[in-house]
């Protein structure tokens, strides 16, 4: 969906949303298209990519906010899909930030041997919580999903190692209000619309991702200038070249696709990543800066040698 088409919709401009968010496009899910079907092809492409067998998969997470169902995990309909049948599969659910904190959990289970081969997926079907009479929020927001598998393997414990090397992650209920859907199973029984206060949250973006970006870098011990790409969540183009600038990463390192896909939540890393490897920007061995933040308020970032 174009910004022409949008500003048929609500009292907008292609000019206005470039300007403001860098967004000149958005992706719609059709019509009976559910998260679980983006989540799966996204899950099967990136199977196919990494050589791995769904019967190898002992874990699958799929961050949403977006689920098919109340219950059950989406993530149970997409395990069933791939035929997964060795795998334990939940939905987690940390908003913009989900891919991170679900990355987080992947790699938890990998450390402590919990779980050998983990399939992350972040999908999301916005348009289905959009106000579309809001053009403060409708303009933003687009469908889309991702998904990375990983592998535990033994490093010695080095900078050079692959995989997560660093990882930050943050939650403040008390900014709730900021960006939240107002409907729910156990509140109106509705399923509700995305309501958010851009200007705060905004605000809020800018100081606390460089924060917790450098909390990475600072943890590892490297500077923004040995980060190879900056791999953000693509909410706003002037979100994302404000903290590449305070992190010291060049613009040419940051992987921007929020003018083809808009804000895709817990989808936008894993999409961003995939536009980047495929292109072949991103190489094996590459140190990837991911940062994120959304409704929670939840915000952090992570370190991962391609
Ligand atoms: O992923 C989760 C995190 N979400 C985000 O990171 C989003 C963070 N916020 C933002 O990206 C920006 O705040 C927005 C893109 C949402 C808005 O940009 P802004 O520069 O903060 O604009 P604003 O909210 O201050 O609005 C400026 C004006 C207002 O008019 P007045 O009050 O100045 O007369 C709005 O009513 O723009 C108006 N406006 C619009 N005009 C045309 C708001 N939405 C639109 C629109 N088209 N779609």
């Amino acid at each position: 969906m174009t910004n022409e088409e949008l500003s048929t919709m609500v009292d907008t401009s292609d000019s206005w949303i470039q300007e403001r968010s860098g967004i000149q496009e958005r992706r719609i899910a059709a019509e009976g298209e559910l998260t679980s079907d983006l989540a799966t092809i996204a899950a099967e492409r990136a199977l196919g990519h990494a050589g791995v067998a769904p019967e190898e998969l002992d874990l699958i997470i799929l961050a949403t906010a977006t689920p098919d169902q109340t219950f059950p995990a989406t993530a149970a309909t997409v395990q069933a899909r791939l035929g997964a049948k060795n795998a334990a599969a939940f939905d987690q659910q940390a908003v913009c930030t989900g891919f991170i904190f679900a990355l987080t959990t992947a790699d938890a289970y990998l450390r402590s041997g919990l779980a050998k081969t983990a399939l992350v997926i972040g999908a999301e079907t916005f348009s289905r919580i959009l106000d579309w009479t809001d053009r403060s929020t409708c303009v933003l927001f687009g469908d889309g999903a991702g998904a990375v598998v990983l592998r535990a393997e033994s490093g010695d414990g080095r900078v050079q190692d692959r995989g997560l090397l660093a990882i930050d992650l943050n939650t403040d209920g008390n900014l709730k209000e900021l960006l939240y859907v107002d409907g729910g199973p156990s509140s109106t029984q509705t399923t509700g619309h995305l309501r958010m206060e851009g200007r705060d949250v905004f605000r809020h973006a800018v100081v606390n991702l460089a924060q917790t970006a450098q909390t990475v870098l600072d943890d590892l011990g490297v500077s923004g200038e040995e980060v190879d790409w900056l791999v953000p969540h693509q909410a706003n183009l002037r979100i994302i070249d404000g903290a590449a600038k305070k992190l010291g990463v060049a613009r040419e390192k940051v992987v921007i696709t929020i003018n083809r896909h808009g804000n895709t939540s817990a989808a936008s890393i894993p999409l961003a990543l995939a536009t980047a490897v495929g292109d072949g920007r991103i190489q094996r061995g590459d140190l990837l800066l991911m940062e994120a933040m959304g409704g929670g308020m939840t915000w952090g970032a992570a370190l991962m040698r391609w």
